[in-house]
């Protein structure tokens, strides 16, 4: 059974509750507790009437000052942007190789590049434009498809063997796989082409790799091998390797054929950005 009775020595009544003799006070809050809680629910209730609060089925209860995060966010993109307009009016009316004359438009077009390479062009080309076996360095001197800005331009626009109806194409045939060749003979032209750029080949078998090379491969490659930016065909005599720089690797490529695919960025990036990208790319130290 419980009773509320007084406890003497406190002089605070008892909830009742009584366990072997042990009861238990009911000591009140103290009040300065209470009246900051009470608070507390008052500021709720009006932090509901004046802010954005409650989710309803599709929307929500907007609040008397109708605040919004997203809506000042927009305001402050909205201003940034009436502020550029200029500047990117001018980027887009200036022919991109006459840009760099233009510090103050240069500068612009570099800091907006490199923001956006990150986001775009990172992933494949690495954050600092190194590349990566099958993904070029842009940043060394060695251009698959010309390093003037205009040719770097039209890359990112474009693509290379994308799906864009301008893309960049060329192949790189598969001479064993379509049966253009045989095996020694790969085996023959790989020598020669490693003893373009190395010491120490097996010159016999380069030599009549030679003759392979001036019939099957200088139609792209060049009679010296130094590679054509029309057909995006490489430098093979710089020991700078795309895919690889190794027999085996070389041999793969010319045996099996190699088409890397760099997307098109025309349809789904600004013109301004991609003039931006293609102004930074050229900056990388590569550019000529
Ligand atoms: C999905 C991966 C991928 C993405 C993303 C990508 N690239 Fe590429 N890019 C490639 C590949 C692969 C090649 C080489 C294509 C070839 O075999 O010729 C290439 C080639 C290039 C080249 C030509 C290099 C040369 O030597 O001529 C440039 C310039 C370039 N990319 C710039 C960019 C920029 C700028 C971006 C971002 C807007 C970008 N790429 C995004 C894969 C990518
Ligand atoms: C129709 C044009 C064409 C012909 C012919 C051609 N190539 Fe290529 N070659 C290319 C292209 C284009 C690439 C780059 C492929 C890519 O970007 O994915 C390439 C890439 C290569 C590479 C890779 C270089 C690197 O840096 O990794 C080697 C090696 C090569 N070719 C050797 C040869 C040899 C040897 C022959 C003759 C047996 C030959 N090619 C014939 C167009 C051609």
């Amino acid at each position: 059974m419980s009773k509320i009775e007084r406890d003497e020595v406190s002089g605070t009544d008892t909830t009742g509750h009584e366990w072997d003799g042990i009861r238990e006070l009911d000591t009140p809050m103290p009040r300065w507790w209470l009246w900051t809680f009470y608070a507390t629910i008052l500021w709720a209730i009006g932090y509901w009437i004046v802010m954005p609060a409650w989710p309803m089925v599709s929307d929500y209860t907007k609040g008397y000052l109708n605040y919004s995060s997203r809506d000042n966010l927009e305001k402050e993109i909205a201003a940034i942007e009436e502020s550029r307009a200029d500047i990117v009016q001018t980027l887009q009316d200036t022919q991109i190789t006459d840009v760099k004359a233009n510090p103050e438009l240069y500068q612009f077009a570099l800091s907006g590049g490199r923001s956006h390479y990150a986001v775009n062009c990172s992933q494949c080309h690495g954050s600092g434009a190194q590349g990566a076996a099958g993904f070029p360095n842009l940043n060394d001197d060695d251009w698959l498809w010309g390093g003037r800005v205009e040719d770097i331009y039209q890359t990112i626009q474009y693509g290379i063997r994308s799906n864009h109806e301008d893309t960049r194409s060329g192949e790189m045939p598969a001479f064993l796989t379509d049966e253009i060749l045989e095996k020694d003979q790969i085996n023959d032209v790989t020598e020669y082409v490693l003893s373009l750029s190395q010491e120490g080949r097996d010159m016999e078998s380069a030599e009549r790799g030679k003759a392979i090379f001036a019939e099957e491969c200088a139609s792209c490659h060049g009679d010296n091998a130094k590679g054509s930016t029309e057909v995006g065909a490489p430098n093979l005599t710089d020991a700078i390797w795309f895919y690889g720089g190794d027999k085996n690797t070389i041999a793969r490529t010319i045996a099996k054929g190699r088409a890397n695919v760099m997307p098109a960025w025309a349809d789904r990036l600004d013109d301004t950005v991609v003039r931006q990208i293609a102004l930074y790319v050229h900056s990388l130290g590569g550019g000529q």
